[in-house]
């Protein structure tokens, strides 16, 4: 279904041989694959100071977060790829979402980068899980924290060291297929919700 929606694919690792980034990056080319623009973030391109109210106050947002919120305003679906840390986000994910939930432009509302979004979520972890513990601590960052929509459907990959084979695609191929639906719900759920602000 070849359309104009444009989804971006954040992985919550800037690992260079992240489990979290060859999922990201898998997931753009599936999309890509199948007539939906889709682009990879890393978050190793947007290094940010940990979040501090004083630096905020004398400096403004850092310039690498205004960055990432652009670019999440011209996507209009953002698929987030993250490892658990300790059953939560990793500081590296959460202080990027907690930057750009802080910038407002042009007298725009708050959080209006994050509510005028569809977000889907996913991990990867060499775990037995596969992260699913840190996907309800993002899934309420996103919903609660931003009032994001979030789909429901999540996506996980339990033994990320064996999961992957040579191509980069998962050995899978119930989970790739299972991928790739995910990723076609997420397009087709911003397609609507870019339908209703271009009416509003
Ligand atoms: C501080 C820390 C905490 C972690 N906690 C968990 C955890 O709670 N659950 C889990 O499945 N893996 C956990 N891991 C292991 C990560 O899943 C593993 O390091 C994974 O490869 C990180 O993702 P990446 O490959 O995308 O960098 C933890 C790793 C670190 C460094």
């Amino acid at each position: 279904m070849p359309h104009t929606t444009r989804l971006l694919f954040v992985a919550g690792s800037a690992r260079k041989d992240s489990y979290n980034k060859r999922l990201a990056i898998l997931g753009a080319e599936i999309a890509n694959a199948n007539g939906i623009h889709s682009s990879f973030a890393d978050l190793g391109d947007y290094p940010m100071p940990i979040y501090d109210g004083d630096l905020e106050a004398a400096e403004g947002p850092p310039e690498n977060a205004r960055k990432l919120k652009a670019l999440f305003e011209v996507h209009h679906g953002v698929f987030i790829i993250s490892p658990e840390y300790n059953a939560s986000i990793p500081p590296l994910l959460k202080n990027a979402l907690d930057w750009v939930s802080r910038i407002r432009d042009r007298d725009e509302p708050p959080l209006a980068v994050y509510k005028t979004r569809v977000f889907a979520i996913g991990s990867a972890s060499p775990g037995a899980f596969g992260g699913i513990r840190g996907l309800s601590v993002l899934r309420q960052t996103l919903e609660l924290g931003t009032g994001a929509l979030v789909l429901p459907d999540q996506f996980t990959v339990p033994r990320a060291d064996k999961a992957f084979g040579d191509n980069g695609h998962l050995a899978d191929k119930k989970s790739m297929e299972l991928y790739k639906t995910t990723i076609e719900k997420l397009a087709r759920a911003a397609l609507i919700m870019r339908g209703e602000f271009s009416r509003s």
